[in-house]
């Protein structure tokens, strides 16, 4: 047989709660077909992460198919990659449970994510909101990944997953890749547009603060005619105008444009002239990803498949994983039984 060079893997996931932002195309998901060639990837839509905020259960059912359909329009070739949903493969939780043995509690509890959640959520601090970041580890570590694709907002998430894994190597001998991150140089943290010292979020009450991937063209245009920037009317990047370098950020990623070319092309314009344009250019980037979407939407059968044949192929790389883990701890394995 032929020797082929075994590639790199590659692990990220993304929660199904609502129609993906700008954030999480700048931030992460843009990046993800970008890897396809040089790495083995596997991308899920983690429905069990969702859970730990109450979720409506018809409509986490239909936002998982849409984060699936939405994931294949940005260039996600089931050909290429495995993508599938978390839940359709146990190792998972079963990980998760192992792992968690392996995590102090003070760890968890001063995650910046429980600590948020747990102050929008006051009425509902569950168990599963802890140790989120444990069944995070898990999905990471259960592939054996080398490099993990994300925003800034969860690089502590992965120091703590490479923390469990160096701590169970340490205990039980090489059994874990210790997985890097890999941010974006521009846009790792895209910033709310009302609010810019704040991350676009998904949950931001305020509507003008966030652009959906599945927003219109005039919607998007009239968000960011509505950004804030500042009094200077100067585009220009620094610490003391957040607002305009946002823009400046999701403009570039858009354009593949340095933030001097930025600088250049809008001098002496005012910010209306700089915002429409950065409008434009995510308009453009988002209408055929759109079209692609309502066509893998509409195609039930197909999406179903690529599914299914991706929690059928994750499942088989898990398995081996966990049954590698267990022994490590020491479970008896069913097969070792003498009956
Ligand atoms: P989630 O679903 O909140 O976000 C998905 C990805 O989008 C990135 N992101 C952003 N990047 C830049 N600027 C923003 N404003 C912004 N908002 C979101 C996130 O950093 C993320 O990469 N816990 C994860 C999902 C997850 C996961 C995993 C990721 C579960 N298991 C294993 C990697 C590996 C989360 O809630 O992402």
């Amino acid at each position: 047989m032929e020797q082929t060079q075994k590639k790199p893997r590659v692990f990220s996931g993304i929660q199904p709660t609502g129609s993906f932002t700008l954030g999480n195309y700048v931030g992460a998901v843009r990046n993800w077909p970008a890897l396809q060639d040089a790495y083995d990837c596997i991308y899920s839509v983690v429905d069990l992460h969702a859970i730990t905020v109450r979720q409506n259960p018809a409509d986490l059912r239909r936002q998982s198919r849409e984060a699936a359909a939405m994931l294949l329009a940005t260039g996600i070739r089931p050909d290429k990659s495995i993508i599938f949903i978390q839940s359709h493969v146990p190792a998972h939780t079963q990980l998760s449970w192992v792992l968690g043995c392996f995590c102090p509690f003070g760890d968890l509890t001063r995650m910046h994510q429980f600590k948020e959640k747990s102050k929008k959520h006051p009425e509902d601090i569950n168990g599963g909101l802890l140790t989120y970041p444990v069944l995070m580890a898990a999905d990471i570590l259960l592939y054996a990944t080398d490099l993990v694709p994300i925003g800034i907002d969860q690089k502590q998430h992965l120091e703590l997953a490479r923390n469990i894994a160096q701590r169970f190597n340490g205990l039980y001998g090489d059994t874990f890749v210790v997985p890097d991150g890999y941010f974006p140089t521009v846009g790792a943290k895209v910033m709310s547009l009302q609010e810019p010292d704040k991350k676009m979020s998904k949950s931001d009450a305020n509507a003008n603060a966030v652009v959906h991937m599945l927003d219109e063209p005039d919607t998007i245009l009239r968000k960011f005619k509505r950004a804030i920037t500042d009094s200077e009317g100067t585009v220009r990047a620094g610490a003391d105008k957040p607002g305009v370098t946002n823009l400046m950020s999701i403009y570039s990623v858009m354009t593949g444009k340095t933030f001097e070319e930025i600088q250049r092309e809008f001098d002496g314009q005012g910010y209306g002239v700089f915002k429409e344009a950065v409008a434009g250019s995510v308009i453009d980037t988002f209408r055929p990803i759109q079209a692609e979407y309502r066509r893998l939407l509409a195609d039930r059968a197909y999406l179903d498949g690529v599914l299914a044949d991706g929690g059928a192929a994750a499942a088989r790389l898990a398995s081996r994983m966990l049954s590698k883990v267990y022994r490590k701890v020491g479970f008896v394995a069913p097969d070792a039984l003498a009956h």
